[in-house]
């Protein structure tokens, strides 16, 4: 599978269907392979998932939790994708927290900590996540790559800091990590996302690709009838 588009009929039925996908990928991954190591999403999309994830029995201790990105506040803070991730589910499953490697935003240098964090769990140059799970900006952006930065150009770093702007800095997982995925599940909800779906899954030729349409592992788009 390169790329699957599953449509649900409603945001809740989209939120069911992904813990059942997540589930699925995370059980066939410790079977296979003993670990599976996870870069969740931010914004507001993912907590629904994250909240129906919070009420299944599973080894949770097994995985190890990532981000795709971090904005630059405080892990506490009501914007931190990291406290998003922990409030609706991390505090909620018993997980190992050894194996809870956020985005230390408050210590010098986090972009460059994370990547070395990356390198040591991974013990490779470019880390292969199991899964990544990935939102959609209605700009077409995903994760912290957004149309025009900087970022996007990186090829050698496996973590960028860049500054969005109206945004503030955000730290990111850069397009070699995200493409080096097995698997990358896109989370798209909402009738605001329409047109960065469309842009994104149909894209017009000469037309400079959304951010998104720059993921190229194989990636399953669940999304909602709203949205596409
Ligand atoms: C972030 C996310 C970002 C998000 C999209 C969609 O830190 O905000 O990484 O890429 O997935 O902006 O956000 P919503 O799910 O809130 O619409």
């Amino acid at each position: 599978m390169l790329r699957e588009v599953v449509v649900h009929p409603t945001s809740q039925a989209l939120f069911e269907g992904a813990a059942q996908r997540f589930l699925a990928l995370a059980s066939a991954s410790l079977e296979r392979q003993g670990r599976f190591r996870v870069a969740l999403a931010g914004g507001s999309t993912p907590k629904g998932l994250y909240s129906c994830l919070a009420g299944a029995a599973f080894p949770w201790e097994r995985i190890d939790w990532f981000w795709g990105d971090e904005r630059m506040v405080p892990p506490e803070h009501p914007d931190s994708n990291f406290g998003m991730a922990f409030q609706a589910l991390l505090s909620r499953v018993p997980v190992d927290h050894q194996r809870v490697h956020r985005v230390e935003t408050e210590r010098p240098d986090p972009a460059g900590r994370y990547e070395t964090t990356l390198r040591d769990v991974f013990g490779e140059p470019c880390p292969r996540f199991d899964l990544i799970l990935l939102g959609l900006g209605t700009d077409g952006h995903t994760a912290s790559l957004f149309p025009g930065s900087t970022a996007l150009d990186e090829r050698d770093r496996l973590v960028a800091s860049t500054l969005v702007p109206g945004l503030g800095e955000r730290i990111t997982l850069t397009l070699p990590v995200l493409n080096h995925a097995a698997s990358v599940m896109f989370l798209v909800s909402g009738r605001e996302k329409r047109e960065a779906l469309r842009a994104v899954l149909h894209p017009e030729p000469r037309v400079p690709p959304r951010p998104a349409g720059l993921v190229t592992a194989p990636r399953l788009w669940m999304v909602d009838e709203a949205a596409i």
